[in-house]
């Protein structure tokens, strides 16, 4: 049975979509079938990264309401080997909320068919937020390590525990090292005291995520940089692999 993950934040701009769509592409290089699910109803921005725009005609709305079948609506990437995409519905600031009954269904249905499904969630609580997050199997919080956005992914995780969903653990992203060994920015260790939540891994800061979300072409597809080491290593922690944290980046110095 495949394993569905809801990708939250408290805060937004965090860097959800960039891990999503990294993460799916280097679990699909581990050998896993892989569902992207674009759930920023109403402020879709998957599909740009993934350069595929004009591919998808169908939405998850479509899908729950039966106007397309999941082999229609779920478009293979035009690179990435078994991954597929479904975007999210709702034109920019009509977003459509579906029932939480309607969520968990559709959950359950492409459980059935593939190993891994990301679901890239809208910032902060929405009402299909809260529904993504109770179907699925597990959270992952994306924060940066500003304590403002600590502060929201542990408000995030408390009211995910509220609605019965306690596996959640944070990944804190665009770490810079020089900022952290000024004092600056919080390192990992301050980070996991201050949202309380167990760590899945870290990604430094790094100029060819930008670039890559910009150009429509996935980092993790042809970068051998910092962060795309970093979203492998988390894609082999979510399939049961051992990694050490600390081989994630290289030089260590931003543990300290
Ligand atoms: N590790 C990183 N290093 C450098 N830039 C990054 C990193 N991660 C994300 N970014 C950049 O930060 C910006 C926001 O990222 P992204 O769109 O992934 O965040 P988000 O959490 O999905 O935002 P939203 O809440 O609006 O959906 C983008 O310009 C992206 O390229
Ligand atoms: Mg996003």
């Amino acid at each position: 049975m495949g394993n569905v993950i809801a990708v939250a934040s408290g805060k937004g701009g965090t860097g959800k979509t960039s891990f999503c769509a990294n993460v799916a592409v280097s679990l699909c290089a581990l050998g896993e079938k892989v569902l992207l699910i674009d759930a920023d109803s109403g402020m879709r921005s998957l599909d740009l990264v993934l350069g595929m725009t004009d591919s998808l005609l169908f939405s998850y709305g479509d899908v729950i309401r039966g106007n397309a079948g999941l082999k229609e609506a779920a478009v293979a990437h035009p690179v990435a080997r078994n991954l597929r995409v479904l975007t999210a519905p709702g034109e920019p600031g009509i977003g459509e909320v579906y029932a939480p009954e309607d969520i968990a269904a559709l959950l359950s249905r492409v459980r059935a068919h593939f190993t891994y499904t990301l679901v890239d969630c809208a910032a902060g609580l929405g009402a299909d937020v809260l529904s993504f997050a109770a179907a699925a199997d597990r959270a992952v919080i994306v924060s940066t390590s500003d304590y403002t956005a600590l502060r929201g992914a542990q408000s995030t995780a408390s009211v995910f525990s509220r609605i019965g969903q306690d596996n959640c653990s944070i990944v804190v992203n665009r770490l810079r090292p020089g900022m952290i060994r000024e004092g600056s920015a919080a390192n990992i260790d301050r980070a996991m005291d201050a949202s309380g939540l167990s760590l899945l891994g870290v990604v430094p800061e790094d100029q060819a995520v930008i670039a890559s979300g910009n150009r429509g072409s996935i980092m993790a597809l042809d970068s051998f940089g910092p962060a795309a080491q970093a979203y492998l290593n988390i894609a082999k922690r979510l399939c049961g692999q051992r990694v050490r944290l600390l081989d994630q980046v290289p030089g260590r110095e931003w543990k300290k």
